[in-house]
């Protein structure tokens, strides 16, 4: 593409000490990382805040000065390890030019891409264009966090922003792009391509604007059968991988194939990344023996565990503690936080994180 910013990619140093490189890079820590997905939002009355000024949900993520805010929030206030940019997965399809809005209480909306013909409405040309201010906001973060935290960047995988593309929304039963995947795979394959290509430049300009680990999500990655789930979800992930590799060297990769079960196996093998996000359905011991050995792991409390609080909660932390914390491991959630969470109970859980055991 004749329109990608310009300039080399410094190798990554792992050995900054920050907690999150160290946990990435093998280390086991007596106290582990933590951060949070979603840890920005709408359970936060300041994000709340500036979420009404911004007006759209596209123009907060779209704006560096409030987009940078709104990412530094839930740093200030439970001082977590790691800083999640501000943005979302859909706004790779909205700079190819799909129509992406966010409508209130309904979620995403995108005017559905449902045959081959379709691919052709899709544009690489304005790709760096549409996400600068992206790019802006990495930046700024880079600056503005404190010393220990690592910035992350991140982008849906593949498979999960074709579903949102297909589907023209969030679905139930993904019987649309399910259907055109497993009937279709040579043409729903040039749609994988089109967005490993675009995953792979806006993830490649993260990495420049400052970025130090990326998070590529699968949300849905456990809707497909096994075939599938290798030619659809852990192909195009290999493929970015090997990419980034080989474009920014040193630039730590986690993985969230969420639901896939046994095959975080064959993904943590096949796919090459540092580290996997571990939803809440995963057993612990099976991961600390089969995937630990390999990457570091990140996970995995549900999040309706953080919106219940007290002994619940407390209980569940110590388990996934004692369960994950002799291996290379983050505490996190098994998904993002929901609107409902109280903070107070996010304060309580970074308290509990921290406790020598
Ligand atoms: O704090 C962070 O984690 C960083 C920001 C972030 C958002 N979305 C902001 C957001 C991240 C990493 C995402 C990822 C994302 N977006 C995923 C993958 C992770 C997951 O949750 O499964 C997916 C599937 C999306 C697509 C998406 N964006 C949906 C389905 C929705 C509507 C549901 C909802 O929660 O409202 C969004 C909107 C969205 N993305 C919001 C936020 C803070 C809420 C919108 C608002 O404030 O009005």
């Amino acid at each position: 593409m004749g329109n990608e910013p310009a300039g080399t990619i410094p190798p990554v140093d792992r050995a900054t000490g920050k907690p999150l490189l160290r946990a990435l890079a093998g280390e086991v820590m007596a106290s582990s990382p933590v951060w949070l997905m979603r840890q920005a939002g709408r359970y936060l009355p300041e994000y709340r805040k500036i979420r009404a000024e911004a007006g759209s949900f596209l123009d907060l993520c779209y704006s560096p000065e409030l987009a940078t805010e709104v990412t530094l929030q839930p740093i200030r206030r439970f001082g977590f390890d790691a800083s999640i940019l501000f943005a979302d997965i859909l706004l790779v399809p909205d700079a190819l030019g799909q129509d992406v809005s966010f409508r209130e209480g309904e979620g995403p909306v995108l005017a559905p891409i449902r045959r081959q013909e379709d691919l052709a409405g899709l544009e690489l040309t304005r790709l760096h264009d549409v996400l600068a201010p992206v790019y802006e906001t990495v930046s700024r973060l880079s600056v503005a966090l404190p010393e220990a935290v690592t910035l992350i960047g991140f982008a849906g995988a593949p498979w999960t922003v074709a579903t949102y593309m297909v589907e023209g929304g969030t679905s139930r039963d993904h019987a649309t792009v399910r259907r055109w995947a497993l009937a279709e795979p040579d043409s729903f394959g040039q749609l994988l391509d089109i967005l490993v290509e675009a995953t792979a430049q806006y993830l490649e300009a993260q990495v420049r604007a400052g970025a130090e680990v990326l998070q590529l999500f699968d949300t849905w990655a456990g809707v497909l059968p096994e075939p599938a789930f290798e030619r659809c979800c852990i192909a195009p992930m290999r493929t970015l991988v090997t990419r980034l590799r080989q474009s920014c060297p040193g630039i730590p990769i986690i993985g969230f194939p969420r639901g896939v079960g046994a095959g975080y196996a064959r993904y943590v093998a096949e796919t090459g990344v540092d580290g996997v996000s571990l939803d809440p359905s995963v057993p612990l011991g099976w991961a600390a023996e089969t995937l630990q050995p390999h990457v570091m792991v990140q996970g995995n409390l549900d999040p309706m565990l953080l919106v219940a609080g007290g002994d619940a909660m407390a209980e569940d932390v110590r388990r996934i503690r004692e369960q994950l914390g002799d291996g290379p491991f983050t505490f996190n959630l098994g998904h993002g936080i929901v609107p409902e969470t109280p903070p107070e109970h996010v304060s309580e859980l970074v308290r509990l994180v921290r406790i020598p055991l």
